[in-house]
């Protein structure tokens, strides 16, 4: 294993970053084809003796039940200070806004919840899991500082958003002396490259870490057209944020198998060796050991330019899907509010 540091802080993460939203309770949340607490146990173990030393996981990853497993596999298997865990609060919801729970309020709340089911003291990255429209930023980076200086984070982070919503967010953090985002976690893939457009170039600028999510098209990307799996039958996210643009992937995917066979590895290696070569720490899902084994062997894998120029011709530019599809007001005219009204934007 390869490690690097994290953007703008002093975490040292694994190159691989183990994704956790294929663990917890299949019968609580959004996933049907999430692996019970003895099978997620096994892969972030195996995991740790690969060298990840960086998870990502969430409150809303089958209701909280992602990050108490992920807590109770870190306890018996790695020294808390020797793992960075990354955890995500969701948006405030319609009830505690008619409450009016504010932003801040909101933000305490959610994380006191993921250190309890983590069963931890802090986390090393707490982040804003998708930008929220109807809570001021503002308040949003008041809570998240909040969170920084009681201890409870060591470091903040994004997702799921645009690069002008990064630039305003920490422009507005570093004018307030508030802790900026040190890492952003976006859609990014072979067959799915909007994040090149802007946000590569924000991050190279301000030496702010990518940690891509979906960083093999929901496994689109680790096999060949015509093969299945269970979660690929059951996830019908994944099915509406990919089926719309199939044939026209289903090209790049080919030359993926192409250049395994050329090189005697996975078509796993080959995705997440392209993807290395522009982002910090790519987020891999894993519902199997041997997922995390052929992640892993991606670092030691070397593409050449050509490789790269051969992997990449083919992508036409994509409209965005899932959570960033989201990623507007509810109607045309309104406008975002950046602040509760007593502060300057
Ligand atoms: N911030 C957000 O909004 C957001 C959204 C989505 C995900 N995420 C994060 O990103 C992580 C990864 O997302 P994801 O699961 O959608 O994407 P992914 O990493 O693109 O896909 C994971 C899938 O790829 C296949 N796979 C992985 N390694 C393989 C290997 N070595 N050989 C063959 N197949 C392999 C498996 O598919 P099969 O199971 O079908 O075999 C696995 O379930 C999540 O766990 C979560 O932490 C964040």
């Amino acid at each position: 294993m390869k490690y690097t540091k994290l953007g703008n802080s002093e975490l040292n993460v694994s190159r691989i970053c183990m994704g956790c939203m294929g663990f917890g309770d299949a019968q609580n949340g959004q996933h049907s084809w999430t692996l019970d607490e003895e099978h997620s146990s096994e892969i972030i173990k195996r995991g740790l003796e690969l060298g990840v030393n960086f998870f990502d996981t969430a409150i809303g990853y089958q209701s909280g039940t992602s990050e108490q497993f992920l807590g109770r596999a870190i306890k018996d298997f790695a020294k808390r200070d020797e793992v960075v865990i990354a955890t995500k609060f969701l948006p405030r919801t319609q009830e505690e806004i008619e409450a009016g729970i504010s932003g801040q309020q909101h933000i305490e709340c959610m994380i006191n919840k993921s250190l309890e089911n983590l069963d931890m003291d802090y986390v090393d990255l707490y982040i804003y899991h998708m930008w929220d429209w109807n809570t001021p930023i503002y308040d949003i980076l008041d809570g998240l500082n909040n969170v920084v200086k009681s201890g409870k984070a060591r470091y903040i982070g994004i997702s799921n958003c645009y690069a002008w919503q990064l630039a305003k967010a920490n422009a507005i953090a570093e004018r307030e002396g508030f802790a900026k985002f040190v890492s952003v976690q976006g859609h990014y893939n072979l067959i799915f490259r909007e994040e090149e457009r802007e946000m590569a170039m924000l991050c190279a600028e301000d030496n702010i870490a990518m940690t891509p999510y979906s960083a093999l098209a929901s496994g689109r990307l680790s096999r060949l057209p015509n093969e299945t799996s269970k979660r690929f039958e059951q996830d019908s996210y994944a099915k509406f944020k990919y089926d719309a643009t199939k044939e026209q992937d289903e090209k790049i995917i080919q030359r993926v198998a192409e250049l395994a066979e050329k090189h005697g590895v996975t078509m796993t290696e080959i995705s997440l060796a392209w993807l290395l070569t522009k982002v910090t720490s790519p987020i891999v899902g894993a519902t199997k050991m041997h997922h995390i084994e052929g992640a892993v062997k991606a670092v030691d894998l070397k593409l050449s330019a050509e490789e790269i120029s051969y992997l990449e011709e083919l992508y036409i530019p994509h409209s965005l899907t899932g959570v960033m599809a989201q990623n507007k007001p509810s109607n045309a005219n309104e406008k975002h509010v950046w602040s509760t009204g007593n502060q300057k934007i």
